[in-house]
């Protein structure tokens, strides 16, 4: 059987469109606004520099070589230790588990596309009312739109590689780029873009502590799509002869370039029309409406526009966190693309389920622990514990297991005189700042 292989764009289009999601538009925007903007802005930007990039080249080093699902090219390219080296490749699970909160959220913006046609709150207030009565009481409102997200993404999944996931990168990620690019120079017209740039990229010191450290590593790895395999996967798929560098590059330009497009324009519409820059996760939901109200006619048309870039973010992400599963499936089992989509998309919507009843009125007491819903309890372990750790598995593999000479024989043509530094940072600094990440999560220390 001939095998499908990603072309050369569609590879960097499905692998950034893995990265650029609802981590960039919906999640980045607001935790710089809860950290304080600038110093955040640059300790994600080195973490994504001196971390992230590194981990990327790692990640796609194991899928091309392996050329498998996950748990298959660690088990493979273990030089020794092969039955222990493969549980590492189960770090795909963490996919799975965040699509159970990924595909609420997606199912929350395909519900703001449709109202925003008519409606717009007219202020921040009626916009949380707007969005509370959809967190705690719309059940069914949730549901109807969760089980269209479930429906997309697997029907996309069954179709495979290049029919389906690439066909579909190559359609919604240039619509995206286009609906934000020209949203952001909408942006950089109005008077209040300078301010959101002083937000954005002044360093106030004072506001950095180690909670923001620690939150602005974690989120360099979820917004890469890092530590879970699905950058690994993808890369199964890359043609023979690729420049591993040269991708890498891409992709990371490409997310964190849409990252501060997309807060950048946020903050600048939030400067002017609404109530600067608004903390926590409600910022698109609430604040965002709001604002795009005051701007009348047009603002009905921004925010349709919005949410719909916003939604083509989330569904490109999507498919690359079930992936991993699905080719685990057929790849180790014999399963068909067919029987192990639908399989991997019930899975993720039946639990999605619990996630929408854990903030609805009479349910959330019976699934919430601590101070954390069933959904912020899966965003929580994933992105707190599963990524890092998966992160740390593979720099460990790449460093430490895998033969050097078959790792530089690649890399150091690639890589040139930077070969060093990547091999000394995935041995080193990438473990370290793993670890301490881990640890401060768990709040050992
Ligand atoms: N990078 C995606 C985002 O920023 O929303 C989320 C994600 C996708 C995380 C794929 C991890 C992953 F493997």
């Amino acid at each position: 059987m001939k095998v499908a292989r990603f072309s050369k764009m569609g590879f960097i289009l499905a692998a950034a469109g893995s990265a650029v999601g609802l981590g960039n538009i919906w999640k980045f925007p607001y935790i710089a606004g809860e950290y304080g903007g600038g110093a955040f802005v640059l300790v994600y930007l080195l973490t994504v520099l001196l971390i992230g990039f590194s981990i990327m080249i790692a990640e796609m080093l194991i899928g091309y070589l392996g050329r498998k699902d996950t748990v298959t090219s660690f088990e493979e390219l273990a030089p020794t230790h092969k039955g222990r080296w493969k549980f590492a490749g189960f770090q795909s699970l963490a996919g799975l588990f965040i699509m159970i909160f990924y595909s609420v959220v997606i199912g929350w913006i395909f519900n703001y596309i449709v109202t925003s046609v008519t409606t717009l709150p007219s202020s921040v207030k009626e916009a949380e009312t707007t969005f509370n009565a959809m967190l705690h009481t719309g059940f069914k409102t949730q549901l109807f739109y969760h089980t269209a997200a479930f429906i997309w993404i697997t029907y996309v999944l069954t179709k495979g590689i290049k029919g389906g996931i690439e066909k579909m990168n190559f359609i919604l990620m240039p619509a995206l780029m286009v609906i934000l690019g020209g949203m952001f120079i909408y942006a950089t017209t109005l008077d209040t873009f300078h301010q959101a740039v002083e937000f954005m990229f002044y360093p106030d010191w004072s506001k950095i502590n180690s909670t923001a450290f620690v939150v602005a590593v974690g989120h360099a790895f979820f917004t890469l799509s890092l530590g879970m395999g699905a950058i690994m996967t993808y890369s199964a798929s890359m043609e023979k002869g690729s420049n591993l560098v040269k991708n890498a590059f891409w992709v990371v330009f490409l997310d964190t370039t849409i990252a501060i497009v997309a807060g950048l324009m946020l903050f600048t519409f939030l400067y002017q029309y609404g109530s600067g820059p608004a903390k926590g996760p409600g910022l698109v939901f609430i604040s965002l409406p709001a604002a795009f109200y005051e701007m009348g006619v047009l603002g009905n048309i921004f925010a349709v526009l919005f949410f719909i870039a916003l939604a083509f973010a989330g569904l490109t992400s999507s498919v690359s966190l079930v992936e991993p599963m699905v080719q685990y499936f057929i790849d180790r089992f014999g399963w068909s693309r067919l029987k192990a989509s639908i399989s991997m998309g019930t899975f993720f919507w039946f639990f999605g389920i619990f996630a929408i009843l854990s903030n609805v009125d009479g349910y959330k007491e019976f699934l919430t622990w601590g101070s954390k819903s069933f959904f912020d309890w899966v965003d929580y372990v994933t992105a707190a514990i599963m990524l890092p750790l998966g992160g740390l598995a593979m720099a460990i593999f790449v460093g430490f297991a895998m033969d050097k000479s078959k790792v530089e024989s690649i890399m150091r043509p690639q890589l040139k005189w930077a070969f060093d530094i990547w091999y000394f940072s995935l041995r080193y600094i990438t473990p370290v700042a793993m670890f301490v990440v881990i640890l401060s999560l768990m709040g050992i220390i």
